[in-house]
């Protein structure tokens, strides 16, 4: 894994969307692997102003999100499709057609789930997927105890996840839906570049774990330490409980410029 601790929580964005400009200029149709939830909206605005300024384009560009809220119907204003049209699709210039995700309403979620998993290996897997973490180790919905092993399934979402996603539902628990369909950890382990983002201190016990924490179902994040190739963009909150910042650090001002993130 390489670990980059930024001092302004900005940078995140700017690194973040490093790896993403380095794909676009350098793939003729890449898959992007899109995270929802607040840590990569400032990623996805900076790579629609490198867009508006000429640096690069999705125009060929596709892309799958990581999961969706069982129930919510497609338009309303929290489903993941909703959040990922208002903070990604209308903020570059990627095809809306080319963004996918799961079927939240699908009659036959098991049938649903499965051709989601076919999307991505006919689109040829996904070359670059942007994370969040959870305060609770969670990558997409893959709360602690699920498989490591897992792919695209409907998942209950715990008390702690639903009480965190309820600032975007005015507050409401119970209006939260207490089911979604997510990418499993195996699904999300085999994009080909994982990079994956934390702001603040709520989440730096996860990240520890995560990063420096044994591989275990109790922190999903920690199954990346199995993947060839991890990038962890943190600031200073996130990364303030990690035992190795100082050699993070160190190995990343000392980066030679030929090798890239
Ligand atoms: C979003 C997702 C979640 C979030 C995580 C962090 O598609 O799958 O795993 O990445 O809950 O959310 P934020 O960024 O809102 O702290």
């Amino acid at each position: 894994m390489e670990v980059i601790i930024v001092e302004q929580p900005g940078d995140v964005a700017v690194h973040a969307a490093d790896a993403i400009e380095d794909l676009a200029t350098s793939h003729p149709a890449p898959v992007l692997g899109l995270a929802t939830g607040s840590t990569p909206r400032a990623t996805y605005e900076e790579t629609g102003r490198r867009i508006a300024a000429g640096r690069m384009t999705l125009a060929r560009a596709r892309a799958f999100m990581l999961d969706e809220y069982v129930g919510l119907p497609p338009h309303h204003p929290q489903s993941y499709r909703s959040v990922i049209d208002a903070i990604f699709t209308t903020k570059v210039d990627i095809d809306p057609a080319n963004v996918a995700g799961p079927d939240g309403n699908a009659s036959d979620v098991l049938a649903a789930c499965a051709a989601y998993e076919r999307a991505i290996a006919e689109a040829g897997g996904i070359d670059l997927q942007i994370l969040g973490i959870g305060g609770d180790g969670h990558i997409a919905f893959n709360e602690p105890g699920s498989s490591l092993a897992s792919a695209t399934r409907i998942k209950t979402l715990i008390r702690a996840t639903r009480q965190d996603n309820a600032r975007f539902f005015e507050g409401v628990l119970d209006a939260v839906p207490s089911h979604c369909l997510t990418q499993g950890v195996a699904t999300i382990l085999r994009a080909r570049h994982i990079v994956l983002l934390a702001l603040g201190e709520p989440k730096a016990e996860a990240v520890r774990h995560a990063v420096e924490g044994p591989v275990s179902a109790m922190c999903p994040a920690s199954a990346l330490q199995l993947h060839p190739h991890v990038t962890v963009i943190l600031d200073e909150g996130a990364a303030s409980r990690l035992e190795m910042a100082a050699y993070y650090r160190e190995v990343w001002e000392n980066k030679p410029p030929w090798q890239r993130l």
